[in-house]
């Protein structure tokens, strides 16, 4: 079988996680890279090894023969890339936050309807193996009743690149991968991610700068209801989760390497319960193995014609959700 030709556009931070991603795909091919800051286009040609490399991404585009884009560029300059790749039908692999707004994620998903390319939304907290392993418990015990994320970080230098006007406020940037958590864990009992359908989201933003404190109450399509607590000023970057069924609990540590307690309780004395800790570890082998990631998904679905889990058209409701949490809405959701 021959190997998906793939070109990565923006080659800085957060762009290495890609090309570790991409190197370990054995179905991928390194074709080209565009970078439009020269040190960078050498040191990431030094590194990664493509076939070509550019400073202009048109001409990667023109030249590279390629059946995948990564685009991994600041969220200020993703559309317009996002949405021409589309538009020379290339499968496109988006990174978060889907552009600056909603309506530019709408947009990116209205140039994916029109195009024979696919495109996957980069939201990998849905592709972590333990993450994935306790959604199948939580259907197998009926469904995600309540759960809850929580995203803080110290001060960052977020509201720095947010004042440049190259990045949303940091829950829409950031914290948006729990407010995602939030939506997938919740959404397990029909297997997608679930739609909000009210918020009740209070706001403050404290004296220093970028310093954004977050809590809000969501309910969802499935009657579910979750909450996010996001903070931009304790004391370490925690990021944890829980959810809950009847009788079954889990609770994810995500601050590092992933963790993942599962509680179970069975039936005791009377109406009473007696609650466990399940010892047994998680079957990450049933959910793809420990290596599992957004780029295998998105390999699989494009050589399998599948649709992504993380679309652009499902990443607009996230998108709405972080901007109606970010604003202090309070009610149900247009
Ligand atoms: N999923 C995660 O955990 C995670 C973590 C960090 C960052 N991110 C996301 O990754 C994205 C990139 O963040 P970063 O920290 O790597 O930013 P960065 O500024 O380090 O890298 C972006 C690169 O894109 C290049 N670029 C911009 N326009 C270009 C163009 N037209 N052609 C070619 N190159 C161009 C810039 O020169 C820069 O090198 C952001 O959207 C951020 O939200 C995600």
């Amino acid at each position: 079988m021959d190997k998906l030709r793939v070109g990565v556009i923006g080659c800085g931070g957060h762009a290495q996680t890609h090309f570790q991603m991409i190197a370990a795909e054995p179905r991928l091919h390194l074709a080209g890279i565009a970078e439009i800051d020269p040190k960078r286009l050498a040191d990431n040609t030094a590194r990664h090894r493509p076939e070509r490399s550019f400073a202009d991404y048109r001409q990667l585009l023109d030249e590279g023969k390629l059946d995948v884009v990564h685009v991994t560029t600041l969220p200020a300059h993703l559309t317009a890339l996002v949405v021409e790749c589309l538009e020379r039908g290339l499968h496109v692999s988006v990174e978060k936050p889907p552009g600056m707004s909603a309506a530019e994620t709408a947009q990116m998903a209205q140039a994916a309807a029109q195009s024979k390319g696919k495109a996957l939304v980069s939201f990998n907290r849905r592709y972590i193996p333990q993450i994935l392993a306790l959604r199948q418990q939580l259907k197998a015990a009926g469904g995600t009743l309540q759960c809850s994320t929580t995203y803080h970080k110290n001060q960052t230098t977020l509201g720095e690149l947010n004042r440049a006007g190259l990045l949303p406020d940091p829950v829409i940037c950031d914290a948006i991968h729990h407010v995602d958590l939030l939506r997938w864990l919740a959404g397990v009992g029909q297997d997608r991610a679930a739609l909000p359908v009210s918020v009740y989201s209070e706001v403050e933003d404290g004296a220093r700068l970028g310093a954004h404190r977050h809590q809000a109450v969501i309910r969802f399509d499935n009657g579910t209801v979750g909450s996010l607590m996001s903070h931009y000023g304790v004391g370490f970057r925690i990021q944890r989760a829980e959810a809950h069924a009847e009788d079954f609990s889990g609770y994810l540590e995500l601050s590092g390497e992933p963790q993942c307690e599962l509680y179970q309780a069975r039936p005791g004395e009377g109406e009473s319960t007696q609650g466990t800790k399940i010892d047994q570890p998680l079957d990450l082998e049933a959910v793809g193995g420990p290596g599992y990631n957004e780029v295998r998904h998105f390999t699989d679905c494009i050589l399998e014609d599948r649709i992504p889990w993380s679309t652009l058209e499902d990443a607009v409701q996230t998108m709405k959700l972080a901007e109606a949490i970010r604003s202090g809405h309070k009610g149900p959701l247009a």
